[in-house]
């Protein structure tokens, strides 16, 4: 097949994407596919006047892509490179490349990529992608909207409340949400913006610091425990990884500097534990209207107590990833998790 891995962007998990994407695209080259890897920021201009089997030059088209280094990267300066200077999100000719290809795989992270915009636009344009749709995509994005169709499906999500910039509470003691508590923005992911607060002291720099990333903040209950996740592909949940960092919690250098922490899949757990986690994961697929593949963050207190924090719709793809790890659990390589993903997207559209 023809093929535009979209990677980068201008979320805050542009570098992040850019692993993603790179990964897969050199995996799904290994499948046998023509493959571009595109930067949907900053697109495709050298040769504009010469897409004609541009695909047969794919490797030579494609963008090169460095490490993630431990900090998030300066979007103002990738903005200001973009040589065309236009107001438009997709750069010069992706929207061209992507209706050229037979699917998009999307390796986007984070705003516009994850958040439904991208695939709102596409169904207009008429690009097939991968992954979920732009309605579940969006339910999926907003923690605040997330959690409460979670409530209302009854899975367990930590209590919590989010304000806007207008509705912002700087007074500690008016939450109600006893400490230790999170701060984040609602949004956001990598943990970018993310604050754990000990003190009434911390409350307002770290609302400061969600509020620079977005307009909508959530406080959250902190719940003491084990970190997991559980991928879902087709409605059917894979086995769940423990996430253990060395230091800290899970925040954006654990989750992208090897070493950080120590990941095991399967978790170990009791069965009915497992079990209820994976249900749990399956019951948000269902709640948020996700398709295709996604991943669903909790947490685990000692008291077996389980938490559902958010949902993942274009969760991290390097091999490194979780989901990867979650497939090579059940003897699923990492090409072949690519590969059936591009396919069970694939057939989502010949079925309507
Ligand atoms: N309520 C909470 N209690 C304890 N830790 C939390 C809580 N919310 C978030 N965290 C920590 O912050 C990390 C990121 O939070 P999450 O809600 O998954 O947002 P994202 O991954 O989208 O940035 C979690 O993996 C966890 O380590
Ligand atoms: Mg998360």
């Amino acid at each position: 097949m023809k093929i535009v891995v979209l990677a980068g962007g201008l979320s805050t998990e542009r570098d992040v994407s850019f692993a993603t994407g790179s990964m897969v695209c050199k995996a799904l080259r290994e499948n046998g596919h023509q493959v571009i890897l595109l930067d949907v920021f900053m697109g495709y201009s050298d040769k504009p006047e010469d897409l004609d089997g541009i695909f047969d030059r794919a490797e030579e088209v494609s963008i090169q892509v460095g490490k993630i280094t431990a900090q998030a990267p300066d979007l103002a300066a990738v903005k200001a490179s973009r040589k065309d200077q236009s107001d438009c999100f997709f750069g010069p000719n992706v929207i061209e490349l992507c209706r050229m290809a037979d699917i998009v795989f999307l390796g986007l992270h984070g705003e516009n990529g994850e958040n439904g915009k991208v695939q709102a636009a596409f169904d207009l344009f008429g690009i097939k992608y991968t992954g979920t749709d732009y309605f579940s995509s969006a339910l999926a994005m907003n923690k605040e909207v997330a959690k409460t169709l979670f409530r209302a499906n009854g899975i367990p999500t930590p209590r919590g409340i989010s304000m806007s910039r207008k509705t912002r509470i700087d007074e500690f003691a008016r939450l109600g949400i006893p400490l230790p508590c999170v701060v984040k923005p609602c949004s956001g992911g990598s943990s970018i913006g993310v604050s754990i607060i000990r003190t009434e002291e911390e409350y307002i720099r770290a609302l400061d610091e969600a509020f620079l990333c977005e307009e909508e903040v959530l406080v959250e209950e902190y719940i003491e425990g084990r970190e997991l996740s559980v991928c879902v592909i087709e409605g059917k949940a894979l086995p769940i990884i423990e996430i253990a960092p060395l230091e800290g919690f899970y925040d954006y250098k654990n989750k992208y500097q090897a070493g950080s922490a120590v990941e095991t899949c399967p978790a170990v757990l009791p069965l009915d534990i497992t079990q209820k986690i994976q249900h749990y994961a399956e019951e948000v697929v269902k709640a948020l209207r996700l398709s295709t593949y996604s991943r669903m963050d909790f947490l685990l207190n000692d008291n077996n107590e389980i938490y559902c924090l958010e949902a993942n719709t274009l969760p991290g793809m390097t091999p490194t990833s979780l989901i990867p790890q979650e497939a090579a659990a059940v003897g699923v390589s990492f090409g072949e998790l690519c590969e059936r993903i591009l396919q069970i997207s694939f057939e989502k559209y010949q079925t309507r």
